[in-house]
Formats: C-alpha cells, sequence, structure tokens
C-alpha cells in the first residue's frame, strides 16, 4: 500500500474510531445506531456472535455497537455510498422499490433497501469480492437507517433535512436531525442519567414484556431470497407522514412533539436490533426459523 493510502487508512481508522467514542450528536445519530446494534448483539447465537467478532475492526474491540456509525464517518472518502443511506419519496408516504430506490442521478437500487439486500448477499456469499468487515459495518448501519422515519421522507425537503425548526426554543435544527439526534438526547437526559446503556436497557424490557408477543413477527417476512428491507422501508414512509404534521419550516418544537415522537423512535431502534440480529443470524448460523433467540 502506498503511503498516501496508508496515510488515508490511518486517518479513516482514527475518524471512525472518534466517531465511535465519542457519543456527540451526529448523523439515526450516533446514539441510534449504537443502540439498534447494541440490541442486536444481544440476540446474536453464539456462532454468529463470533463470526461477526472475527469480522469487525480492531479498533471496535470486539462491540459491533460501536463500529456501526462507521458508514457516516467515511461517507465523504466513499461519495457513492451517501444514497444508500435513506430511500426518500414524492410525499404519498408510500414505499416503492421500483419507483423510490435509485441514488439522485437515477442510479437503480442506490438506496437503503438495495444497500441492504447488497450486504447481506454479499455476507452470504463466501466468493464475493466485497470486503466482508465493510459488509457487516454497512448492512449494520443501513438496517438502523431503514428504520428511522425521515430516513424515507419525501425527496423535495430531502427526508426533514431543509425543514428547519427549534428545539425547546433553544436549539437551532431540523426535521431530520430531531429524529436523528435531538428525540433521542433529550429522552437521554431527562429520563436515562444521559447514558446510553439505561436507555438501551429500558427498550430491551420492553422486548422481554410490552412487545414479546408482536416481536415474533417482525422478523418474520424474511425468506430465504430476500431481506424484507422493502417491508421496512414502507413501514417508515408512513410514519414519516404523522412525523411532519405539526413540524412545518419555522416552527417550534417542544413537549407534545417530544412526546409524541419517542415511543416511535423506542419502537424503530427496537425493530432494528431485532431484526439485524435475525439477518446477521441467519447468515452466520444457517438459523432458517424466524424465531428470536435470546443470549
Ligand atoms: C454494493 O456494494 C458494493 C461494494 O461496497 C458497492 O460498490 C455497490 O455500489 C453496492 N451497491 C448497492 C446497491 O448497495
Ligand atoms: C476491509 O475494510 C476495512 C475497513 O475499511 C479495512 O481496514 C481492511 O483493510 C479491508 N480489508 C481488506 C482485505 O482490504
Ligand atoms: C417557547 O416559547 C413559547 C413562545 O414564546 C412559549 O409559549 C413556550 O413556553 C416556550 N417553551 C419553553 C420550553 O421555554
Ligand atoms: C415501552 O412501551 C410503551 C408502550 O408501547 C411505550 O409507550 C414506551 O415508550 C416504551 N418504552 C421504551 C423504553 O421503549
Ligand atoms: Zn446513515
Amino acid at each position: 500500500m502506498g503511503f498516501l493510502r496508508l496515510l488515508q487508512a490511518v486517518l479513516l481508522a482514527a475518524a471512525a474510531a472518534a466517531a465511535a467514542r465519542a457519543p456527540a450528536a451526529r448523523a439515526w445519530g450516533e446514539e441510534g445506531h449504537y443502540m439498534t446494534c447494541k440490541i442486536a448483539e444481544g440476540f446474536l447465537t453464539g456462532e454468529a456472535s463470533a463470526a461477526v467478532k472475527g469480522l469487525l475492526p480492531e479498533w471496535a474491540v470486539g462491540e459491533l455497537a460501536a463500529a456501526c456509525s462507521w458508514p457516516d464517518a467515511v461517507r465523504r472518502q466513499m461519495p457513492w455510498s451517501g444514497s444508500l443511506h435513506f430511500a426518500d419519496t414524492p410525499g404519498d408516504c408510500k414505499f416503492s422499490y421500483a419507483r423510490d430506490c435509485h441514488g439522485t442521478k437515477g442510479e437503480k437500487d442506490m438506496c437503503v433497501v438495495g444497500g441492504i439486500n447488497n450486504y447481506t448477499a454479499a455476507l452470504q456469499d463466501s466468493s464475493s469480492p466485497y470486503n466482508r468487515t465493510e459488509s457487516l459495518l454497512f448492512l449494520s448501519h443501513f438496517l438502523g437507517d431503514i428504520h428511522q422515519p425521515m430516513h424515507c421522507g419525501r425527496t423535495a425537503d430531502l427526508g426533514g433535512n431543509t425543514i428547519v425548526v427549534t428545539w425547546y426554543n433553544t436549539t437551532k435544527t431540523n426535521l431530520h436531525k430531531v429524529w436523528n439526534v435531538n428525540v433521542i438526547e433529550t429522552a437521554m437526559n431527562r429520563f436515562y442519567k444521559d447514558d446510553m446503556s439505561t436507555m438501551v436497557n429500558a427498550i430491551k424490557h420492553n422486548l422481554t414484556n410490552e412487545w414479546c408477543r408482536e416481536e415474533n413477527q417482525w422478523a418474520a417476512c424474511y425468506t430465504p431470497t430476500t431481506t424484507c428491507a422493502d417491508k421496512y422501508a414502507e413501514e417508515s414512509a408512513e410514519l414519516s407522514c404523522p412525523a411532519y404534521v405539526g413540524a412545518d419550516h419555522g416552527s417550534n418544537l417542544e413537549d407534545e412533539y417530544f412526546f409524541k415522537a419517542l415511543p416511535v423512535v423506542q419502537k424503530r431502534i427496537a425493530q432494528g436490533g431485532v431484526r439485524l440480529a435475525a439477518i446477521l443470524n441467519r447468515i452466520f448460523s444457517g438459523k432458517n426459523d424466524d424465531r428470536i433467540q435470546s443470549s
């Protein structure tokens, strides 16, 4: 490897490691990705967990959750990957693969659903030329993104990015970021002692109580030939509709909006985690039933 490539690799690893360490707000935001992957880790079979650990970069120190924001950290260095983080729609709150899964210049399959299918297939195929570490990190990250309703929002406002709002009269933000970051950080601050593992535990508590009946269905549409990512995008597109209500450009969002969004955010993180685990279990331990195994 040439010096420049080496330097680039070192800088990338450092940026990714810093991104993984710092709980500070960024693109879901880092907390959302961390929690989605943390929940997935808890549902992996022993076999899948060992395979995942074997693929993780060294700086993740054996923790999938620590590496799940990597695709955001390298988005600039890999500009082609940008459109794989989302799947916006014309505004009908429905997702249609044929219509909506393309890049900004119309490149077919270049959306979050295409990305999930791509990296699932790559990991399943031992002769795939793609880097398996990168495939794992992209897949794990995109399972988080696809569950964030504003990642399947309207094309016209870039999934809420151009809708500027204030959060509790103090923070200038936008509707996309409200869902990525602000709701989670306000919840952490108010209810979870600013501690991500406390919030993860609260979500896990619901997984073993509140949601334990429906949970078996969450991963159930997985078939040998698809990842059901279409369904996850359809759900998010549908959830994006009410998320736009009461959040016009220039508005101030506070308790009313926060308490409407929080249960949705928490459930989507849970679903993303459970589904990621089901996909990884299938890839790495050939598990063929759709039931989730706790470990
Ligand atoms: C599939 O993965 C490869 C390798 O990272 C990438 O070049 C290609 O653009 C990806 N395509 C999709 C639809 O994700
Ligand atoms: C695979 O990707 C990771 C992360 O970008 C990188 O550190 C590693 O060197 C790559 N492996 C190969 C064999 O290219
Ligand atoms: C935000 O400003 C509005 C209008 O001035 C006020 O009614 C509301 O109580 C403020 N909210 C907070 C959380 O300070
Ligand atoms: C637990 O479930 C209840 C009922 O669906 C919901 O209101 C609450 O937000 C959930 N809490 C967490 C931490 O997921
Ligand atoms: Zn992303």
